[in-house]
């Protein structure tokens, strides 16, 4: 085997042990490896474009900052079945996807990205804390051009969830398990106070994958202004892959000010 699968291998092992612990690792693991839709190593999109977005990689590959590698999970795309999955549940209107922002938090190579631009959003933003994924990202982002495949505009951020910068107009913030609690705390807050400071509708779109514990619902209530609109779930052969949509749907209705078309059209 090669030096640097070795590498790529033991630095998987190291990941899941700090992960899911030891236990986990050994009551799930036969389970995960003869469930290949579970493991999500779905290739239809590079084999479709001919980028590189399926390869795992672990925060220590991906060169995060060292404080930030521990409340980290690793590299792993969306399959495209459950963004589908979550944009058809949540049923915007074309006319509110259109003056709508979609942001993919931990956007990694920017599968997401990419499947959520080819919607004629007014805008879709990734934001990425590692600037190896980011490079990667940005080389597929011009294979993307190429093909002419994206309907909406792209920009790839090298940034921190912590600091994100939240813009106005109905928003959509794609979260696949890209950290565990105290960073999704924080990047909740800011969406929060953003939000309550010029009301509109916004969503929270999570998928969680198979062997880690999903963030806890309070993540996600922080301050009031979400609340669980559905949940779904992926079925393997071992696992049931979870996400949910929390959204201000319920909250703008109480809001005095918005007008009538956002109240309705949340
Ligand atoms: C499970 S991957 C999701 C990839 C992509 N969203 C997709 O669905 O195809 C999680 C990503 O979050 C990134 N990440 C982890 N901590 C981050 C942080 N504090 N700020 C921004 N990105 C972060 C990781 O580097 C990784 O690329």
């Amino acid at each position: 085997m090669p030096m640097r699968h070795l590498r790529h291998l033991w630095s998987i092992i190291a990941y899941s042990w700090r992960a899911i612990g030891p236990r986990r690792i050994a009551t799930r693991l036969l389970a995960y490896s003869t469930d290949a839709a579970a493991r999500g190593a779905d290739s239809e999109f590079d084999a479709r474009f001919g980028t590189d977005t399926t390869t795992g990689l672990t925060p220590a590959e991906a060169a995060l900052p060292a404080d930030r590698r521990r409340g980290a999970t690793m590299y792993l795309p969306s399959m495209d079945d459950d963004l589908d999955a979550m944009l058809a549940a949540l049923a915007w209107p074309d006319e509110q996807i259109r003056r709508a922002t979609f942001i993919d938090v931990g956007s990694g190579k920017g599968r997401a990205l990419f499947l959520a631009a080819m919607r004629p959003f007014r805008a879709t933003r990734g934001v990425e804390l590692s600037p190896v994924l980011h490079a990667i990202a940005e080389r597929n982002l011009a294979i993307m051009r190429q093909h002419r495949a994206l309907a909406a505009p792209i920009e790839l951020e090298l940034g921190d969830a912590t600091a994100l910068t939240v813009p106005t107009g109905p928003l959509i913030v794609y979260l696949y398990h890209p950290f565990r609690e105290p960073i999704a705390a924080q990047l909740v807050d800011r969406i929060v106070a953003a939000v309550a400071a010029r009301p509109r509708p916004t969503a929270i779109l999570y998928g969680h994958p198979t062997l880690q514990r999903p963030l806890d619902e309070d993540v996600f209530c922080r301050g009031g202004l979400f609340r669980r609109q559905h949940a779904g779930a992926r079925v393997t052969r071992n696992f049931r892959i979870g996400w949910s949509i929390w959204s201000n749907q319920d909250w703008l209705a109480d809001v005095p000010g918005p007008t009538a078309a956002l109240r309705r059209s949340a």
